[in-house]
């Protein structure tokens, strides 16, 4: 009896191994670079990452979670808390997608050390592939910092949603010739600080397209241009959960608000008319 729970014990063991080398690794990602595109998705929860995984090879658990989740007007105010519960959840369903989990402001900005606490935090918690942080010249050095100290960090540049407050909304960046030069002279330290991929966000595709030929790593666009590397969208901008959220860069390919509005109002309906429950539903 013993003997087979160790063996039973040994072969769980053995599955999870193969599980583990069925996920998507950095080394994966970086191969695909003029191969073939980078999909990725923002999830936030178990049931979504559940379907996710089959077709994504990034799932961002992005602290973008503080709008669609919380009700939030930006993510300014997102925890470290929110992003690690979020980040469990996807991880319990995740089998083979690489996993970014962002984060949130206030949690790294001050040091390098304050940083690497936060990420080793989420990632011991979450266990979680790898963070992403918005990264400004100034995050060079913090960026550098993390990947000495073995953990995968995807940036970010071009408008930074964490910065709102402080350039007065969600502005398309590098429009002008030095803002352009900044945001690609940034994507090319961040290169050489060892980040193994970058969201560029709301610039110019001629800018995204000299960022995306002159680095090595993978980009992957949002609101930028279709010669990134990859493409990332919200989720909940994808299935048309908010109608009223349409900007340009954002496509809805269905319009899950209006589904769920529908079922709910057919469940009043059923209930007042007493046709739910049913005679099968009932024991
Ligand atoms: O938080 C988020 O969802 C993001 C994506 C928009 C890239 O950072």
């Amino acid at each position: 009896m013993l003997q087979r729970k160790a063996n039973t014990s040994r072969f769980t063991s053995q599955i999870k191994i193969l599980q583990m080398n069925n996920r998507i690794s950095v080394h994966d990602i970086s191969l695909k670079k003029n191969h073939q595109k980078i999909i990725c998705l923002t999830a936030y929860t178990f049931p979504i990452a559940k379907i996710l995984d089959e077709y994504c090879d990034i799932i961002l658990v992005g602290d973008s979670l503080g709008m669609t989740i919380y009700g939030m007007k930006d993510t300014v105010d997102v925890t470290l808390e929110m992003m690690i519960n979020h980040g469990k959840s996807v991880m319990r369903a995740v089998k083979k997608s690489f996993v970014v989990v962002d984060l949130p402001y206030g949690t790294y900005e001050e040091s390098p050390k304050q940083a690497l606490e936060s990420a080793q935090k989420v990632i011991a918690e979450t266990g979680c592939d790898a963070i992403k942080i918005e990264t400004s010249r100034q995050m060079i050095a913090t960026a550098k910092f993390l990947v000495e100290n073995k953990i995968n960090v995807m940036g970010h540049v071009g408008l930074m949603p964490q910065s709102v407050r402080k350039i007065g909304g969600y502005k398309y960046q590098g429009r002008d010739e030095k803002s352009a030069s900044e945001i690609l002279e940034t994507s090319k330290l961040l290169e050489e600080a060892g980040v193994f991929s970058i969201v560029i966000e709301a610039v110019p595709a001629t800018l995204a397209d000299k960022i995306s030929t002159s680095l090595k790593i993978p980009t992957i666009g949002i609101g930028a241009s279709e010669n990134c590397d990859g493409q990332v969208l919200v989720i909940d901008d994808l299935l048309g959960l908010n109608q009223e959220f349409k900007p340009k860069f954002v496509k809805h390919y269905t319009n899950l608000s209006a589904e769920i509005k529908s079922a709910v109002a057919q469940f009043s309906t059923d209930v007042k008319s007493k046709n739910f429950p049913a005679k099968e539903n009932l024991v």
